[in-house]
């Protein structure tokens, strides 16, 4: 894992900031911690903080980020915990950390930058043959590679169309079934090398790598059924 300080560089703080309205002694629940960056924020304004992340590299970077930040700004009164678990647990979350009274909940949705730049993770097509993974959280659910070897053509199709809203969606889900025929698609290279058959214009070809990582990715980590189930707990 990386060390730098610049792990993901938090979008929208001010606007972020002003939304939370954050106030001294208040709590604040960050349900995508990633970096810490909007996190720390939060505390140095003195609000007092949970960070929710599900991915334990995002946590133990954040953990020394808001401790060496703390530390240089002497904030003695910090109030904070970070949490590894999924934000569509969040009012479970919030209720064993007495956070169910929260002032404000934070969901800045997505990847972060850390994610798509640590090859290992597999979540970008850069890297060349890394295990095509996709999962935030890398002890739970079913990675890219296996979903796709279990998939049927029209299955892979509508979550390319769907999530990825690529317009060759067809082709690329029926090149992928055929190169599976001849061996297991299993690394980010594979992905490449097939998409690239599809798509014989360099120019053209990155865009459509980053909608059919994009709709895996979705899918693979539920991220709609997480934030329906996040924003319904987040209600409670
Ligand atoms: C865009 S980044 C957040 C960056 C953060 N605001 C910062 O300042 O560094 C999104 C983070 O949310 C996490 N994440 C995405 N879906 C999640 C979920 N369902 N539960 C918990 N964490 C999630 C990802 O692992 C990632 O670290």
């Amino acid at each position: 894992m990386s060390n730098d300080i610049r792990f993901h560089i938090p979008v929208m703080s001010e606007e972020v900031i002003k939304g939370l309205d954050i106030q001294e002694g208040k709590k604040y629940i960050d349900a995508t911690l990633g970096g810490g960056g909007h996190g720390m924020e939060i505390v140095k304004r003195g609000g007092r903080l949970l960070g929710i992340d599900q991915d334990r590299e995002a946590l133990e970077f954040a953990k020394q980020n808001l401790k060496s930040q703390i530390s240089n700004l002497k904030l003695k009164d910090a109030d904070w915990k970070i949490v590894q678990g999924n934000f569509r647990d969040i009012d479970k979350i919030a209720k064993e950390n007495g956070y169910d009274d929260a002032d404000g909940i934070l969901f800045d949705l997505g990847v972060s930058s850390h994610q798509l730049d640590e090859g290992e993770r597999g979540f970008s097509y850069r890297f060349g043959e890394k295990v095509f993974d996709l999962r935030m959280n890398q002890k739970s659910g079913v990675s890219a590679k296996d979903q796709l070897a279990r998939l049927g053509e029209e299955e892979i199709y509508e979550i390319l169309a769907r999530y990825g809203e690529e317009e060759c969606a067809r082709a690329i889900a029926h090149a992928f079934t055929v190169a599976r025929r001849l061996r297991p698609i299993e690394t980010t290279g594979d992905v490449v090398r097939i998409v690239s058959e599809v798509y014989k214009d360099q120019k053209i070809r990155f865009g459509a790598l980053s909608r059919v990582f994009q709709a895996f990715r979705i899918v693979v980590n539920d991220e709609l059924g997480s934030l329906k189930d996040g924003l319904s707990g987040a209600e409670k």
